[in-house]
């Protein structure tokens, strides 16, 4: 059975064919605000329950909850665990048009109709406390904090009425909603599922933990996200066809599903671990892979803080047990993948490749050691890499 939805039951936010008439005619007459890109996946997720129990964007109260205490303040009293706040930002020139109990019409930036707000708050924000509180850190240079700050300075809070969670759909046949997820496992009778978080394509030491990981559970849910990445990122769809290439070759059909997550990456390390742990619950997964520097970027976080993070948190409450990895890599010594947990081979026995070594290869059109990525990956990176302007 999938796990329960954090908080209870799955969310769902979008409007019904006749509810959507009216709330299409109510918009002509509201203020718009134009969603961020980043708003635009929170809204998509928001609308199909990834986000779960969030029915909107988040109030002040909550937002602080979140920032200072990991946890999501909730109207009944109680709390659920929550890392990261989900927020709609506007500009002072739209703020000063919105007050309380106004709805405001979302709109994407072709101005087409997402949803309607009901706004039960809006407010200054204050960065001095989100931003070392999510981000651990203050440095312009972080590419979280600096979207952050690019923001309007405004928050508005409340529900969403969706009237069109995404008009053009990236990968459609790959964006399965919690709900289809859901179904899927079910329809497999998986009692088990691992989720796969990943922002890259997958390389050696990525398939390793997902098969270790499998070995373990019923099924494997590879659910790279599509939402907003750096643009040093390798592209969705270039990524896409390194996973489709990859389960081809090297998975049991049986075992796997892939779909797609259309969240913005905040790169926000051990904070972002649980949100994208919380989400995989949402989706009806019961574990979640966190390996080395989870979601993070630079130097900002430790290397296993993104493990560390669950050790404050009630396991019961979060639900979705984290599978903590070490630092994984092929160990020529034992002929297989190992980490500094299952071998004692030296440093040199390790193959370990940095991030502009391996692209220098695939711009020159080499592919990388089979030990480190598949042949039929690298061959999709090298076009892709050969195709970007010198
Ligand atoms: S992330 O931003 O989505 O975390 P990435 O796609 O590189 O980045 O990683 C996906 C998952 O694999 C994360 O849980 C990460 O910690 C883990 N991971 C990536 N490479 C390794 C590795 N060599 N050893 C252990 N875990 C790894």
């Amino acid at each position: 059975m999938p796990l329960s939805p954090l908080g209870g039951s799955l969310v769902n936010r979008i409007a019904d064919a006749a509810r959507r008439k009216v709330l299409e005619q109510e918009a002509t007459a509201l203020t718009p605000v134009t969603l961020t890109a980043r708003a635009e996946s929170d809204l998509e997720l928001i609308a199909v329950g990834a986000l779960s129990p969030l029915t909107g964007f988040m109030t002040q109260a909550q937002v602080e909850s979140v920032s200072r205490t990991l946890h999501l303040p909730l109207a009944n009293g109680t709390s659920v665990p929550f890392s990261i706040p989900i927020t709609l930002s506007v500009d002072e020139a739209t703020a000063v048009k919105v007050a309380a109990g106004d709805k405001v019409a979302l709109r994407d930036a072709k101005g087409r109709l997402r949803a309607v707000l009901t706004v039960t708050e809006k407010w200054k924000r204050d960065l001095n406390v989100e931003i070392p509180a999510v981000y651990g850190t203050n440095e312009d240079a972080h590419p979280g904090v600096a979207l952050l700050r690019k923001e309007g300075t405004f928050l508005l809070a409340g529900p969403v009425e969706v009237t069109d969670a995404n008009p053009e759909p990236e990968f459609a046949e790959y964006r399965l909603t919690p709900a289809q997820t859901r179904a899927a496992f079910e329809a497999k009778k998986w009692s088990t599922i691992t989720a796969f978080q990943t922002r890259n394509p997958i390389h050696r030491a990525h398939e390793y933990l997902t098969k270790v990981a499998l070995e373990m559970t019923d099924g494997l849910l590879i659910h790279p996200v599509v939402g907003e990445t750096k643009s040093d990122d390798i592209p969705a769809d270039v990524r896409l066809g390194c996973y489709k290439a990859l389960l081809d070759g090297y998975y049991n059909p049986d075992r796997v599903m892939l779909s797609v997550l259309p969240l913005a990456m905040r790169y926000a390390g051990p904070r972002e671990a649980v949100l994208h742990a919380i989400i995989r619950r949402n989706y009806g997964a019961t574990h979640f892979i966190v390996g080395r520097d989870h979601a993070g970027v630079g130097n900002y976080y430790g290397t296993y803080d993104a493990q560390l993070i669950f050790d404050k948190l009630d396991p019961a409450a979060i639900g979705i047990v984290p599978l903590k990895f070490e630092h994984t890599f092929w160990c020529k010594k034992s002929g297989a993948m190992a980490s500094p947990k299952t071998t004692n081979s030296a440093p040199e026995d390790r193959v370990a490749l940095s991030g502009t070594k391996v692209r220098d290869m695939l711009r020159a059109g080499q592919r990388p050691p089979v030990e480190f990525t598949r042949p039929e990956v690298a061959d999709i990176l090298i076009k892709w890499a050969q195709s970007l302007p010198a």
